[in-house]
């Protein structure tokens, strides 16, 4: 079975068919968690699901499952594979979609070569991963590592005032089990990198041993309307111009920090939001992101201590609410190991890494030995429409999540 490889040519086919789904008037790619155009990409991942003959399960959460049962000995817990297919606004075609289709097409090809697992294999598209609609991101991954409540995740109100629960049911994939109702012998996630490195340093693959840290939090100023062009600058309370501060504050400090911390806002609002008012309010978001507890903790006091001069200094008040907050994770070393030998074996470039972004892997290590692969992304783009993997990238990452997976399954 050493030499088994995966159906390069089906698994790009499906990439960018999956690509071409939820597209809004404009093209871009908007498959937003619980929407009608999510909706789309996941009928077509349950009929794939279906066409290769494995078991379609659906949970509370919404997260889709493909079992392949087959001989293997179902007492023994399955090898899970899997990623996520929401997308963020006008994203690229890879992002999660790329672990998914490629979790489908090792078991599919493990399948089709005869293979015998002597466990279950299970392909994982988890609901919710971007967060772009609905916090926390990770969000079905999390429910189902039993790390938020069901109930609390399906009254979960987006950003357009609508509840995850009944968007789900109006969607079709309020599934009926239990979130967690399979409980991975292993998890194992390949996805684009989204970052420089491999690219850089010319490596094929990464084997990724941590992620970072992430903190999300809601930041709504309250100034005073007033008059644009009458009111002298020092009568002011902008709460635009506060909220700019805090846009310089954390970016001034991240780039100074001699520790990895990012940071961004991503989201703005002005109230009323018209040339001649001054602002009454603002509200926008905060990513603050660091490999190192400790240094994340330093970042968000830092970050509140402003916030606090900034409602004296400013004549402004100020208010802070955590939306996500989730400790760096470290991976299992058995299996950052085996994605380490699987390169090895495959005459390919590896290297251990950090993952900057947010994975369901870092979820689902809460409740089985988890890691990740990598390949390249070109120019390090991701969470943009010209996110790009070479075909010969994707397809080498693939097959070595083959193996990886016939590696965990025969004991
Ligand atoms: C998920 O894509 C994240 O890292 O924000
Ligand atoms: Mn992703
Ligand atoms: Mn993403």
């Amino acid at each position: 079975m050493s030499n088994l490889t995966i159906n390069a040519d089906r698994l790009i086919r499906r990439i960018e068919e999956l690509g071409s789904l939820g597209r809004d008037a404009q093209g871009r790619l908007v498959r937003v968690a619980a929407s009608d155009m999510d909706r789309l990409g996941r009928d077509r991942l349950v009929s794939w699901l279906k066409e290769a003959g494995l078991e379609v399960a659906v949970d509370r959460i919404g997260n889709i499952f493909g079992i392949w049962r087959d001989n293997a000995n179902t007492d023994l817990a399955p090898v899970m594979l899997g990623s996520h297919i929401d997308t963020v606004i006008d994203a690229g075609i890879y992002d999660g979609c790329y672990g998914v289709l490629a979790g489908l097409e090792a078991i599919e090809s493990l399948k089709e070569a005869g293979f015998a697992p002597a466990r279950p294999l299970v392909v994982a598209a988890f609901t919710n991963e971007e967060g772009v609609r609905y916090s926390p991101d990770m969000m079905g991954s999390l429910v189902y590592a039993g790390g938020v409540g069901i109930e609390d995740a399906l009254a979960a109100v987006g950003t357009d005032g609508t509840v995850l629960g009944k968007e789900l049911e109006r969607i079709g994939y309020a599934g009926q089990h239990q979130p967690g109702f399979l409980k991975p012998h292993v998890y194992v996630e390949l996805h684009v990198e989204q970052g420089p490195v491999l690219e850089r340093e010319g490596i094929a693959i990464g084997a990724v041993e941590n992620l970072q840290g992430i903190s999300w939090q809601r930041i709504t100023i309250d100034g005073e309307a007033n008059h644009a062009g009458t009111t002298p600058m020092a009568m002011r309370r902008d709460a635009g111009v506060a909220a700019a501060r805090v846009i310089s504050f954390i970016a001034d400090r991240a780039s100074a920090s001699r520790a990895r911390t990012v940071a961004t806002v991503g989201t703005i609002a002005f109230e009323p939001n018209a040339i001649n008012v001054i602002p009454a309010r603002a509200i926008f978001t905060i990513d603050l992101r660091d490999p190192n507890e400790a240094s994340l903790k330093a970042e968000e006091a830092a970050l509140a201590a402003f916030l606090d001069e900034l409602a004296a200094s400013a004549g402004v008040t100020v208010q802070a609410e955590s939306l996500a907050r989730f400790e760096p994770v470290t991976f299992d070393a058995r299996v950052v190991a085996l994605i380490e030998a699987g390169a090895k074996a495959a005459g390919l470039s590896c290297r251990r890494m950090t993952s900057g972004a947010g994975h369901d892997a870092q979820m689902i290590a809460r409740i089985a030995p988890s890691a990740m692969i990598f390949v390249p992304s070109r120019g390090g783009i991701s969470h943009n429409p010209a996110e790009f993997t070479a075909a010969g990238e994707l397809i080498a990452g693939a097959n070595i999540l083959l193996g990886v997976t016939a590696g965990l399954a025969v004991d």
